[in-house]
């Protein structure tokens, strides 16, 4: 983590976004308008830890941190805050062997996604999942992830693909005000190593780029739309929640129009935001045109396995990402008799998307740092 503990270079973050603000939206995207991009300031650095790969994920082995004690902290939220900006930083960080309750699951997720925008847990928006609304185990914002889920889909053509990398997503990329983090608690896992997740990395995917062909995207919107997974997981399992989802995202409307490059406010980095699994195609282009450009952006970003890490979960594994700079995938290599595996989801809601034409790309930062450096 040591480029991270550097000084800040002088980015101006303060220009008004290129997309166009509806009243009301937002006072989580006013807030994150106002600060300057926050930096990681090595609360952590004492603790056993590694970097996953160079570009993306960090893991605290069993017997590192342990999150319940971080709650209990006398300085919780200073270093809670800290936390937050390093999964801002690193898009997921893994930590071994925390057997949190519900309700430490949910404050944390909730202090994470509000102390950078110097808000109180309260003001956390909690999403809750339109096919996993009624979880009486733990509470409706809870989403039960488990095998079996996937079965909806097996082998239906209006479903899912069943390509691997069709499935790389960010998650509730449909939704009008999409998911900031979403924290996983995995309580059952394959013995065999099945059904690990992959995740990637927006911030490398969009450094990859040329600048004239990322000028060209940060101009285009993708259209994503659920709607008909929806249905179909109506026709199999009954309705789906059409109630408030959490904040604008109601009713049986679930399609969206997000910028293709989104700026992180945590970092001030541009990142890729595509969901090959949710967007259906780019909305300032014509038919022939959108389908080259969605499968180059799907190439890119599933294809360069620099910025992709794949976890492999154990029991009471917690990991949390910062949708707003990653994308990521389950593996299906587990069948949900043999090899079942279950975990429970907390999600919060971030700012409506958007891109801050004064934002650098990560690439474009730590050249600053070390032009800094000299
Ligand atoms: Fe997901």
């Amino acid at each position: 983590m040591s480029e991270t503990q550097l000084s800040t270079p002088k980015t101006d973050h303060g220009q008004q976004p290129t997309l166009k603000l509806t009243p009301a939206i937002d006072d989580h995207l006013a807030r994150t308008l106002k600060q300057k991009p926050l930096r990681y300031k090595g609360s952590f650095d004492s603790y056993n830890h590694f970097e996953i790969s160079p570009y993306i994920g960090t893991e605290f082995p069993k017997g590192s941190i342990s999150l319940r004690d971080l709650l209990k902290a006398p300085n919780s939220d200073e270093l809670l805050k800290d936390l937050a900006v390093l999964i801002a930083e690193r898009g997921v960080i893994l930590f071994r062997d925390q057997d949190l309750t519900p309700d430490e699951h949910s404050l944390l997720v909730k202090k994470l996604s509000t102390l950078p925008l110097g808000q109180k847990p309260e003001d956390a928006l909690l999403h809750i999942h339109p096919m996993t609304h009624s979880n009486p185990e733990f509470g409706d914002h809870f989403v039960k992830i488990y095998s079996k889920l996937n079965e909806v889909y097996k082998g239906d053509k209006r479903g899912i693909t069943q390509r691997t990398t069709g499935l790389f997503h960010s998650d509730l990329n449909y939704e009008r005000r999409p998911a900031l983090l979403s924290a996983l608690r995995m309580t059952v896992v394959p013995e065999d190593g099945a059904g690990g997740t992959v995740f990637g990395s927006g911030y490398h995917a969009y450094s990859r780029l040329t600048p004239t062909f990322a000028r060209f995207l940060e101009n285009l919107t993708a259209h994503s739309d659920w709607t008909t997974n929806l249905k179909l997981f109506d026709s199999k399992t009954g309705d789906h929640y059409r109630e408030v989802r959490g904040a604008e995202n109601v009713g049986a409307q679930v399609v969206s129009d997000h910028p293709v490059v989104r700026t992180n406010p945590i970092t001030g980095w541009k990142s890729l935001y595509y969901s090959v699994i949710h967007n259906r195609y780019i909305n300032e282009l014509d038919y022939d045109e959108s389908l080259a450009v969605m499968q180059f952006i799907e190439r890119s970003l599933t294809e360069n396995h620099e910025y992709l890490i794949k976890i492999r979960w154990q029991k009471n594994d917690i990991a949390i990402w910062d949708n707003r700079s990653t994308f990521h995938s389950a593996t299906m290599d587990y069948d949900g008799q043999s090899s079942y595996r279950e975990g429970f989801r907390v999600t919060t809601l971030g700012e409506i998307p958007y891109l801050d034409p004064a934002s650098i790309s990560i690439k474009e930062y730590e050249e600053a740092l070390k032009n800094q450096a000299r």
